[in-house]
């Protein structure tokens, strides 16, 4: 494996560096080095051809499997001809258990209810009133940091699972989840470090009664969300029936309440449970790797630290509910921390009938994979890939990005239901860190990526934190130039719609 070193170099357009990431490789990998890889970190399985082809065909032990990095092919898949494609039965097979019958696994009828019952949830209306709670979250963590002494490490990949946890309790599940949080992140860790490995039974295509160690290994975690979230239906049952109109209309009421209007009919008990365990598996990992990805990159490169406390001390200031709209350059930073690391580093799908992709036979039953790891660095689409450069995402720059080009939230109808939420939290809890503190990684400290479910910094984020100054002094430093905004979230709620 190749050294975690950081790759420092200046150009005409100023200084960039190369963060950690696994070289491609010159050839693929044969069937025995292929299932290691994929068992360990499956981003260590891609080859030069991947990063420079439109289209690659593989012959899989259950069928084909094409990746497909060609952005007209990928719209295809995910848009225009949708209809075509299903959650694929490998990515079925590794997120069941706990998400069965959720948003995220549901399909056709089953899906468009829920989608159309909790897209409310997410829209940009409702999520900009989420900035309080999330700003608080952010606040007080940041005071707890505080109390630190000189040169103490703490592990900040870590930290930021605990806080994207804490912001779900206050904002989308408003009582609170009604157990220990330690309790629920430890058994969500365990959870997703099983079952977000590649079994190898699967990858061979073996049926499913035959008994896979991941999933053996997952029934711990299992048997605590099932008893967890019992309590929380039942404790939120009885408060809606006793004081409905004292009881928020959260996530949590809108599931208990939600009706098809063509049939009457609510969710059952297992859809419930399984969409509170995905809101809280989708909406935590993902949101916190994206910015725990973005604190190591700021971390190297004092230019970028600078610029996102200075606009995160002017923005931070003033009314909070638009603010995440006004920060374009923290902004720039966590897109391009996900361009580079992108929390789910790949989507796939599974062909119903035979199709053509890019000029491609799709025979049907054929695994369709796009993943954004390897779309975001490919040679014919981005200028210097492998660069840390989030001038890419400002203003101008960031119209000219294809809509099909970068994808850390998909696309199409099954795009991220929180993307809007993800994006305003990361950008505000970012800015609150950068603005009160100047980060380093620990002494010793070699950061490498790891895919299991998401894409982290393997071994976690050990960082020393020295305050920057005080509000008042931080103010005062905000004299620089401000960055025009758009005014717009890059996720619009049409997308989200
Ligand atoms: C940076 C943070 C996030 C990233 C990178 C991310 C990424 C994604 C991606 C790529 C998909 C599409 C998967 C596919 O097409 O197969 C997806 C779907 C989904 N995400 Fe997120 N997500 C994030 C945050 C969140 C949050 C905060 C929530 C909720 C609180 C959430 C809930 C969901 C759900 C429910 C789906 C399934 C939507 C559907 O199929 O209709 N995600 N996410």
């Amino acid at each position: 494996m190749q050294e975690a070193k950081i790759d420092q170099r200046t150009t005409d357009q100023g200084a960039y560096f190369r963060p950690p990431a696994p070289e491609p490789r010159a050839r693929r990998a044969g069937p025995i080095a292929l299932v290691r890889a994929l068992w360990n970190s499956p981003i260590e399985a891609w080859t030069q051809e991947h990063f420079e082809a439109p289209v690659v065909a593989h012959r899989l032990p259950f069928g084909t499997g094409i990746i497909v990095n060609d952005p007209a092919g990928i719209e295809h898949v995910l848009l225009s001809n949708a209809g075509n494609y299903r959650k694929d039965t490998l990515q079925r097979r590794i997120i069941s258990g706990a998400l069965d019958n959720g948003l995220l696994t549901a399909e056709a009828d089953q899906w468009r209810f829920q989608r159309r019952t909790l897209a409310p949830m997410f829209s940009l209306r409702t999520v900009r009133g989420f900035s309080a709670p999330m700003l608080g979250v952010a606040r007080e963590f940041a005071g707890r940091w505080s109390a630190l002494a000189a040169g103490e490490s703490i592990d900040m990949a870590d930290e930021m699972t605990r806080l994207t946890l804490e912001v779900l309790e206050r904002t989308i599940f408003s009582d609170g989840l009604g157990h220990d949080i330690e309790e629920f992140r430890a058994a969500m860790r365990s959870y997703f470090d099983t079952i977000g490995r590649i079994d190898p039974f699967d990858l061979l295509g073996l049926p499913d009664a035959i008994p896979r160690l991941t999933r053996l290994q997952a029934r711990g975690a299992l048997r605590f969300f099932e008893k967890a979230v019992d309590t929380i239906i039942t404790q939120r049952a009885s408060r809606l029936a006793e004081e409905p109109e004292a009881v928020r209309r959260d996530i949590l009421t809108l599931l208990l309440e939600a009706r098809d209007p063509q049939t009457g009919s609510g969710l059952s008990e297992a859809e419930i449970k399984a969409n509170i365990i995905t809101f809280i598996a989708a909406g935590h990992e993902t949101t916190a790797n994206a910015l725990a990805w973005s604190l190591f990159l700021l971390s190297q490169s004092p230019e970028w630290s600078a610029r996102v406390a200075a606009e995160a001390a002017r923005e931070l200031a003033g009314p909070t509910d638009e603010a995440a709209d006004r920060m374009v350059e923290t902004r720039a930073v966590i897109e391009e921390a996900m361009r580079l690391y992108p929390p789910l580093a790949a989507i796939s799908r599974e062909a119903i009938a035979a199709d053509e992709i890019a000029g491609h036979a799709v025979p049907a039953g054929c695994t369709v994979v796009i993943a954004p790891y390897v779309l975001h660095r490919h040679r014919l689409l981005w200028e210097r890939p492998d660069l840390f450069d989030p001038n890419r995402f400002l203003p101008d720059a960031r119209e000219r990005i294809g809509r099909y080009a970068y994808l850390p939230f998909g696309a199409g109808p099954r795009i991220c239901i929180g993307a809007a939420f993800a994006l305003q939290e990361a950008t505000l809890v970012l800015g609150t860190i950068m603005r009160d503190f100047r980060l380093a990684l620990a002494p010793g400290t070699e950061v490498w990526p790891l895919q299991r479910l998401t894409l982290r910094p393997r071994g976690g984020l050990p960082m020393t934190l020295t305050r920057r100054m005080s509000d008042a002094q931080a103010m005062q430093a905000s004299a620089s130039p401000r960055v025009a905004s758009t005014g717009r979230c890059p996720v619009t709620s049409a997308d989200v719609a």
